[in-house]
């Protein structure tokens, strides 16, 4: 796919199924993501990848925290926590992996860097056909989920990356423009 299409295209569709993108695919993306702009060639990324039965047990990863941040929750809420996992075949958990106190390179970053290493790869899998969806929420800041993840504790989730084959596109099709996002400073503020 031509560049500029495949950026002016990419979507968070509604549904995603299996398969999940195939090695080749995935090694295609982790390409993507590690050529990302990188301040200090720091390198401050990791990528986690779950597949198959590990969901299951990242869906209780899941629920355990919600149990730990609202202790009054239901059995639904849990049950629909731990489905949460299954909505694609593959999730990559992107982590910058922060050096907090660098001589140079402050941690923000570090943590922008992991973050356009997350946008290259969600970019490589749409340009290969595949689905991703951004999320983070409650697990990707709390201490507890890195910790069962195998993080260090000044590891830095930027995104749980659901990526699979599209079940159902984007519902919204509605894009923004970038008029009244752009202005021109002139040499003094207004
Ligand atoms: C850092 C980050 C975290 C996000 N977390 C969530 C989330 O937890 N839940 C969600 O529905 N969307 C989340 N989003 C937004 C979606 O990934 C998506 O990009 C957005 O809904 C716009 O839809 P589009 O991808 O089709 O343009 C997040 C985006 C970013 C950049």
């Amino acid at each position: 796919m031509e560049a500029l299409e495949n950026l002016m295209s990419r979507r968070s569709p509604a549904k995603l199924s299996e398969p999940a993108p195939s090695p080749e695919a995935l090694a295609r993306a982790m390409a993507a993501a590690v050529r990302a702009p990188d301040h200090g060639k720091l390198k401050p990324w990791r990528f986690l990848v779950i597949e198959g039965e590990a969901r299951t047990a990242f869906g209780e990863v899941m629920a355990r925290c919600l149990r730990r941040q609202q202790p009054d929750c239901n059995d639904e809420m849990l049950t629909r926590e731990r489905e949460k996992a299954l909505r694609a075949p593959m999730i990559v958990v992107a982590v910058a992996k922060v050096h907090p106190r660098h001589p140079k390179i402050p941690e923000i970053e570090q943590v922008l860097a992991a973050a356009a290493a997350t946008q290259n790869m969600w970019l490589a899998f749409h340009a290969q056909g595949y689905g991703a969806m951004w999320k983070t929420g409650a697990p990707a800041y709390d201490g507890e989920v890195r910790r069962e993840l195998g993080l260090a504790a000044t590891d830095q989730i930027v995104g749980f990356l659901y990526v699979g084959s599209i079940a159902a596109p984007a519902l919204d099709a509605k894009r923004p423009e970038p008029d009244g996002f752009i202005e021109r400073w002139t040499g003094s503020a207004p």
